[in-house]
């Protein structure tokens, strides 16, 4: 089968043009709105892209948010058939409030090859750079999890920093980390952003903790595109989401690994910075241009370009 490689660049424009259509509602304290120009931007753009499109995960349900939703045809209807994980807006407070952060995601993978939560809102992660690849069980007590993973990577516990959402449901494994000697970097929202810096070993050695399954599964899917490893489990944390996952044949609790979570190399990761942060720079205008900055990661290749595209303003 051929390469899904080759529409890497086709896809770029899909996160930039949401980016750009967000841009307008940063610091507006309109969340939905601002995720609706998004969506919208995203739904024309991918039209456009050469392929046989299917989303296998979209965003929404869990915040009642606009979407993209699951099982929704996109693409142009000729060439490889896809699937396609997507977050317009991956961080939508962060957009609303105009603070750093926030990025327009998505991932794509062979048709076939995604894990599908059902009706799993929330998913626990494991993030680790790539040397720590298959030298580390999710399931083991904190303390050993954060020793091997400084072996791993050649380092001291007191020099490892782990990436969490401060979120209450957190803070007992805060303090374990902390506890063991290392230290965490928190961030209200934004675990994707997390879980690149992770995967790329940059800012921070691991991603840990409790967020959303479609950021989980673009994750995987970044994770997988840089060789880098992840974990996730389906941790439900809303009324009925147990129950709902129960009836759906899946398992909560169960440590699910990165091939699970997509079974393909052949994986693609495009997202574009919002309002700037830790990956990316965001959007800016000028009075001829707009700028903004993109990561596309392609595992086929194992190839991370950095584009900086200056869209004129007519
Ligand atoms: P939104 O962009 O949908 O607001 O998601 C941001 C986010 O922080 C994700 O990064 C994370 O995976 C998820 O929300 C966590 O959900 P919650 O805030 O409900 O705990």
């Amino acid at each position: 089968m051929a390469s899904i490689g080759n529409l890497a660049l086709s896809l770029l424009p899909v996160t930039e043009s949401a980016a750009r259509a967000a841009s307008g509602w940063i610091g507006r304290g309109e969340k939905e709105l601002g995720d609706g120009a998004a969506v919208d931007a995203m739904r024309s753009a991918i039209a456009q892209v050469p392929m046989r499109g299917l989303v296998i995960i979209g965003e929404g349900e869990k915040d009642e948010a606009p979407m993209l939703y699951n099982g929704e045809v996109v693409g142009s209807g000729t060439g490889p058939e896809v699937e396609i994980a997507v977050d317009p807006v991956e961080g939508t407070t962060f957009l609303a409030q105009g603070m750093p952060g926030s990025i327009c995601v998505l991932a794509a993978a062979p048709k076939g090859s995604m894990f599908q939560p059902g009706p799993a809102y929330y998913m626990d992660k494991l993030i680790i750079p790539a040397p720590a690849r298959g030298k580390i069980d999710p399931a083991a007590p904190m303390k050993d999890k954060l020793h091997d993973l400084a072996r791993a990577l050649g380092k001291e516990v007191r020099e490892l920093r782990i990436f969490l959402l401060k979120k209450p449901r957190h803070e007992a494994m805060i303090r374990e980390i902390q506890a063991a000697g290392a230290t965490v970097r928190l961030q209200t929202d934004g675990d994707v952003s997390g879980g690149i810096m992770a995967a790329l070993g940059t800012k921070v050695d691991a991603m840990m903790g409790i967020g959303g399954t479609p950021e989980g599964v673009i994750s995987a899917c970044a994770a997988r595109a840089m060789g880098a490893d992840m974990f996730g489990a389906l941790s439900p944390q809303k009324p009925g989401e147990a129950e709902a996952i129960a009836a759906a044949g899946l398992k909560a609790g169960q440590w699910l690994g990165r091939d699970e979570l997509v079974s393909s190399d052949d994986v693609l990761f495009v997202a574009t910075g919002l309002t700037s942060g830790d990956i990316l720079d965001g959007v800016t205008r000028s009075h001829y241009f707009v700028e903004s900055e993109s990561l596309v990661i392609s595992g086929h290749d194992g190839i991370l370009r950095r584009v900086r595209t200056h869209q004129r303003i007519d």
